[in-house]
């Protein structure tokens, strides 16, 4: 398949375009660039014939049009946003603008195009979501997100992805566009930019730094470990049926303190601090981020009983590669670290 993907010099968006381009596909990687972007994440495959990049802006209509027509892609694989929660408290209006007027304009380009090639059964247009559009979930381990769940967007950021996937779900019912939506949980692991929190807890621990937790650290997160999502997003382009939308998860839920201590055990077999003492001896609790979602869960049964997929790796696991990552990648991330807004407190409202 000659597949379009965005936002692929991100952080998902770049795991999906390693596997592809592994897997046999054509990509197009379209990306603005911004501070969030580092095209080191597809190096490895940026010299394969199977690989273009493309320096755009889905903000951008006219340039999204052109794109369709010079590269005629057989599939749209959509990961471009702004993706910062913090961010997004603190400058609502590019997650708008963005988030979804940017997936609008897509959504006219490949309409556009798609009716243009006289509708072609097998073209789809993935639109790669978050659980965050289904609000916050109550302690009681029994009830998850379902695709069914009501959206019930709480910040921002999760506001702007509900509204680009209500515009995807409508741009099928109206128009007829083959479309498919995947709402997915936390994603950790390689690449991860250092301003989210696993990298932020490694990086500081290794700076002997505090490690910062929002409020008690009683929030509780379902963790994905990153290639297993693009592997997942792989999965549900080839067998999902349009039209409809995907729970990813983990099933890994974690308070994000029980997730830090576990951090931290890592941490000290892999790096010990010189002084013999945890990491965890750096943990620090700061002021809580407004209107904090108390807890998200993902119910995967569709995507487990109608594909087979569940995730490969285990929470521990996947800390541990994802340490050794860290560790064995100073000069990524060192070179992330003067980037706008990298090592400060955001989003405190
Ligand atoms: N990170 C997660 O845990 C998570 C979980 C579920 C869903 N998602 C979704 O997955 C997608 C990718 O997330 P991520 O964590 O890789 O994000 P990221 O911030 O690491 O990467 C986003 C990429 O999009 C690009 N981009 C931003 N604005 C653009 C624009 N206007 N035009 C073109 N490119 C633009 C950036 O340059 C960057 O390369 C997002 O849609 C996000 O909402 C993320």
């Amino acid at each position: 398949m000659r597949l379009l993907i965005t936002g692929g010099a991100g952080f998902i968006g770049s795991a999906v375009v390693r596997l592809a381009v592994a897997r046999g596909h054509e990509v197009i990687n379209l990306d603005a660039l911004t501070y969030a972007a580092c095209l080191e994440n597809v190096a490895s495959v940026a010299d394969s014939p199977r690989y273009t990049f493309v320096h755009a802006d889905i903000r951008d209509r006219s340039a999204m049009a052109r794109v369709f027509a010079d590269h005629m892609p057989d599939v749209v694989l959509h990961l471009a946003a702004e993706s910062h929660v913090d961010r997004s408290i603190d400058g609502p209006g590019t997650f708008v603008e963005t988030n979804i007027t940017g997936t609008y304009n897509l959504l006219e380009a490949a309409r556009g195009y798609w009716q243009a090639q006289g509708r072609p059964e097998a073209f789809r247009f993935q639109h790669v979501s978050t659980d965050e559009v289904y609000g916050s979930l109550p302690a009681d381990p029994s009830v998850k997100f379902t695709e069914d769940t009501p959206y019930d967007p709480r910040s921002p950021y999760s506001a702007s992805k509900a509204a680009s996937d209500h515009l995807v779900r409508a741009w099928h019912e109206t128009y007829g566009l083959p479309i498919l939506i995947t709402n997915c949980s936390n994603n950790y692991g390689p690449f991860h930019f250092p301003e989210k929190l696993i990298p932020v807890i490694i990086l500081n621990a290794l700076a002997g730094k505090p490690l910062p937790i929002y409020g008690d650290g009683s929030n509780v997160r379902d963790w994905l470990y990153v290639e297993d999502h693009a592997e997942a997003l792989l999965t549900v382009l080839e067998r999902g049926a349009p039209g409809r939308s995907y729970n990813i998860g983990g099933e890994n839920e974690l308070s994000n303190l029980e997730l830090v201590h576990r951090l931290c055990a890592v941490l000290d077999e892999q790096a010990p601090r010189d002084d013999g003492q945890s990491y965890a001896a750096q943990i620090s609790f700061v002021a809580d981020r407004p209107g904090h979602d108390a807890r998200y869960a993902i119910d995967p049964a569709r995507i487990r009983r109608e594909m087979g997929w569940r995730p490969s790796v285990t929470v521990d696991e996947g800390l541990q590669r994802t340490v050794r990552w860290y560790l064995e990648n100073e000069p990524w991330w060192q070179a992330l670290l003067a980037r706008e807004g990298v090592g400060k407190r955001l989003g405190t409202g």
